[in-house]
């Protein structure tokens, strides 16, 4: 499973990427307005930190301007994929620029009826939201557990499935169990992978146990 940040905070993405494990970044307009920096300046520069691909988002709902903005996007930089609505106006924009080779995540995916149709317009990922599903009580999981099995059924389908909106590890793990291609989540939520009381309460017995032996390694 791939792991992309959901962020648009380059200190974040900085200690995340020197783990090694950061296969990719995406923003949506809200985490841009939240980091309060221009739009180009912050992907271009999340573009240099990351080799693998960043979802910046068209703001535009219209299909012309959605798709000069997303043609304009598209030259930014090798790594980018150009991130559109799940609308009849973002899966036109979708289809135009995967038939030229530019990476798409098509988003705000609540169904599989829409994940269907992301694959049909070439994207390179689908974003299902599993938090947002969840917090109106539908089975956000359910959804991706749908898609991956709707795709799976079609060998000429080559969209990923990118679980979004992710709110803790369970979601993670689950995804992960069901064949999910990618995820991505707040940084929190990827540093809570790490965490289990036994691995903490082991290493301290370890270090205490090793003090006592009066040793040292270098
Ligand atoms: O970036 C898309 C998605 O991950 C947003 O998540 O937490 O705002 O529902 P959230």
């Amino acid at each position: 499973m791939k792991f992309f940040v959901d962020t648009a905070e380059i200190d974040e993405i900085k200690d995340l990427a020197s783990t090694g494990l950061l296969d990719g970044v995406t923003t949506n307009p809200s985490l841009i307005a939240k980091s309060g920096r221009n739009f180009k300046d912050v992907i271009l520069q999340i573009c240099d930190l990351v080799d693998g691909p960043v979802s910046a988002e068209v703001a535009s709902t219209d299909y012309d301007t959605m798709r000069k903005e997303a043609k304009e996007i598209a030259t930014w930089a090798e790594n980018i994929t150009v991130k559109v609505p799940l609308t009849e106006a973002g899966l036109k924009v979708c289809k135009e620029l995967s038939d030229s080779g530019t990476m798409v995540n098509v988003t705000l995916c609540f169904s599989a009826a829409q994940a269907l149709l992301a694959a049909k317009a070439g994207a390179t990922f689908i974003s299902p939201f599993v938090g947002r599903l969840d917090d109106i009580s539908h089975d956000g999981l359910q959804l991706i557990s749908d898609i991956v099995r709707i795709y799976a059924n079609y060998p000429d389908f080559h969209t990923e499935v990118l679980v979004a909106s992710v709110r803790n590890p369970l979601h993670i793990i689950d995804s992960a169990k069901m064949g999910a291609h990618v995820m991505t989540a707040p940084p929190k939520v990827i540093k809570q992978l790490y965490n289990h009381p036994l691995t903490d309460k082991g290493l301290a017995a370890f270090v205490e146990d090793w003090k006592a032996t009066g040793q040292s390694i270098l």
